[in-house]
């Protein structure tokens, strides 16, 4: 892991001036250093220019732009344009277009036009980041190599028969044998069964629905070419320049769940996302929350970028809603909050042409006398503000096992019901820790548990037996574990755990199910002691576990619905089903205060509290999501950094809608 040569909590956007006559940089670089933009991402999709005719080259233009920005002072992020190759690579290598699931070849004309195992394409790739690389090594503007642009966003998977040898290369090297394979896949079912490699294919349109673990093998496959792409470019970029970081934008949130990002991770020198709001999510604060714990909690918890974000609205949503006066100044600090060293947005100068014209900007279509344009300049005074926070992190008690497996898994079409989605159920479980105040990581089921004192797994359909025996080994050396419904149920290769559900945690939550009864949409059930449930049920019997909650009516009336089992020293509970959310919101309160876990601060509702933990001071972020002004409580001897005053008595008032960022003395507790 690298740092980035930029100080203080970096700040610009994707800029793209090759759209522009050049007489507006000028006027670029000026109105940047107005708003205190530090670094932008450039020549991202500049491919076509770079490279007018395969091996002739035209670097002129990038030339210019890198060294206006040096003299300017502000740093290079520079792109390999590789994310859109040109319309001549696709009419000397029409194989290189993608295929999708149907069998229809998709045409050159918008982005990512390409199949991830074309060898033409990675050929032409590694060429022109070689070129950059060589050309650009010692560019004092450069800080960064941003790698490619969101990997998958729009070519995560590609049918064509290139892919599919690429596809048995694979799986050759995973299973060796093709009994191996036939069994891993239970290929007797459906006359599925392989006798020679040639005969397997990706999982392309079919009648009938496709073997589950041959497409979640599909998906493994799908992440780790794309992977390999983006290793051999940095690879390149690393042999010219061995001191100079390289990233590539993640998008763990909104509906992508393409890349195995747990694999991607620990290969990128500075982890870097993007993330978008959904216009249809009224609270969206949450959705960046989650965000950035996950981006945090990939990058080992050390600080991380965020690439993209808009100033106001998207064009690619239905309805592409406009940010709310305050809510650029609070999704870009909360951001920071949650781990972020640099905030950046899509992008710098709104376009006037081409397919992005109606998305937002720092600089809007209506220019400098604009609502967008004076909360940038104010964001970047923020952001200035705050460079002390820089390289400090989080530090939570509770852990979240997020994984992409599982995800794959529980999303595969024939499950027991579609309404089940893997991030809605972290999201329901996430919500009510973050209204509390509690400081949530995410981690792999595999991972080191000894730093938390409550893991939770909202949903984790899919698990081999080291994950399962790592979260046991957890709850029963002492932790608090709970687990969601639908949970252990099948192993890595999507076989079944026979003998009853939740399979792989039927032990260590002490209850045996022998039938599902998931809940149909707009169904729900009540529980004794309050409240409802809907989405799932099980027909749960105890083996060693309480009853906490039992449904009251239905088929399952007098079932447990939510259990409690201590096991060793620990205690491990079990979610049957999807309680309501003020419900759940007790449960986990709950479960949390018997596992000792405090919030961050208390705060009054709407008020968002997280921190930060640098060597010699925390930083408290306080977010006002809420109409009125609240107090919270500080330690006696602080500093509010955004407005650079001390704190007197111990307490600080956040007014509806605004950010305050407190220094505090670096509080003994972990
Ligand atoms: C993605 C891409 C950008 C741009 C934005 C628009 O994040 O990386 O190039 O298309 O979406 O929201």
């Amino acid at each position: 892991m690298s740092t980035l040569n930029v100080p203080g909590i970096a700040y610009g956007g994707d800029y793209n001036p090759e759209q522009w006559p050049e007489e507006v940089w000028a006027e670029d670089v000026r109105l940047m250093r107005e708003a205190g933009v530090t670094m932008v991402s450039v020549g991202i999709f500049s491919w076509a220019l770079l490279e007018p005719s395969e091996g002739v080259y035209d670097f002129s233009l990038l030339d210019r732009i890198l060294d206006l920005l040096h003299e300017n002072g502000i740093a290079a992020d520079l792109a390999t344009p590789t994310a859109a190759p040109p319309a001549w690579f696709f009419r000397a290598h029409p194989e290189a277009l993608p295929v999708d699931r149907d069998g229809r070849q998709l045409s050159y004309g918008s982005r990512q036009t390409f199949c991830p195992s074309s060898p033409a394409y990675r050929e032409a790739a590694l060429r022109i980041a070689g070129e950059l690389a060589a050309r650009y090594a010692e560019h004092p503007a450069v800080v960064m190599w941003h790698v490619h642009n969101e990997y998958g966003c729009h070519n995560a998977e590609c049918y064509c028969d290139t892919s599919a040898e690429a596809f048995r290369g694979w799986l050759r090297a995973r299973y060796e044998n093709l009994d191996a394979l036939n069994d891993a896949w239970g290929t007797t079912f459906w006359s599925q069964r392989y006798y020679d490699w040639d005969e397997i294919i990706p999982p392309r349109a079919t009648g009938a629905v496709p073997n589950p673990a041959h497409q979640l093998d599909w998906r493994r496959f799908c992440s780790e070419e794309l992977l390999s792409l983006y290793k051999a470019e940095r690879e390149v970029l690393r042999e010219a320049a061995p001191g100079t970081p390289a990233t590539t934008n993640f998008m763990v949130m909104y509906a992508f769940d393409a890349l195995d990002y747990w694999r991607w991770a620990p290969e990128l020198d500075i982890v870097s996302n993007d993330h978008y709001l959904r216009s249809t999510d009224p609270e969206s604060e949450i959705d960046i929350a989650l965000s950035g714990d996950l981006v945090r909690s990939l990058a080992g918890g050390r600080p991380w970028l965020l690439m993209e974000h808009s100033t106001g609205a998207v064009n690619w949503q239905p309805v592409n809603r406009a940010k709310t006066a305050g809510e650029l100044r609070r999704n870009a600090l909360a951001h920071v909050a949650h781990g972020a060293d640099g905030i950046a947005y899509f992008q710098w100068r709104a376009a006037k042409a081409g397919a992005e014209q109606w998305h937002s900007a720092m600089l809007p279509h209506a220019g400098t006398d604009s609502q967008i344009w004076r909360d940038v300049v104010a964001l970047g005074a923020d952001l200035k503000a705050l460079a002390e926070v820089r390289g400090s992190t989080g530090t939570a008690s509770v852990a979240v096992v997020w994984d992409w497996n599982a995800r794959w898994a529980l999303e595969l079409p024939s499950q027991p019901s579609e309404q089940v989605r893997y991030l809605d159920l972290v999201r329901s479980w996430y919500e009510p820790l973050w209204r509390s105040g509690v400081a949530v990581d995410f981690v792999r089921p595999d991972a080191d548990l000894s730093s938390y004192r409550l893991v939770l797994a909202p949903n984790l359909y899919l698990v081999d037996d080291e994950g399962a025996a790592n979260l046991t080994r957890f709850a029963e050396g002492g932790g608090t574990l709970a687990v969601g419904f639908h949970s252990g149920a099948v192993d890595e290769n999507c076989h079944v755990r026979l003998g009853g559900y939740p399979g792989a945690f039927r032990d260590v939550l002490g209850v045996r199910t022998d039938e599902l009864f998931p809940l149909l949409p707009g169904e729900s059930v009540s529980l004794s002691g309050g409240g409802t449930a809907s989405l799932w049920s099980e027909r749960v019997h105890l083996a060693g576990a309480e009853t906490i909650t039992s449904y009251t009516e239905g088929p399952l009336t007098g079932i447990p619905a939510v259990t409690r089992h201590g096991c060793g020293t620990g205690t491990a509970w079990y979610l049957a089903t999807l309680p309501d959310p003020s419900t759940l919101a007790a449960l986990l309160d709950r479960i949390r205060a018997e596992a000792g876990v405090a919030p961050v601060r208390v705060t009054p509702e709407g008020v968002e509290a997280v921190l930060r933990r640098g060597p010699e001071a925390d930083y408290l972020f306080l977010i006002n999501h809420g109409d009125g002004g609240a107090e919270v409580d500080v330690a006696p001897d602080a500093t509010e950094l955004l407005a650079g005053e001390r704190v007197h008595g111990g307490r600080v008032t956040v007014a509806a809608g605004d950010v305050m960022v407190v220094r505090e003395p670096r509080s003994a507790t972990p």
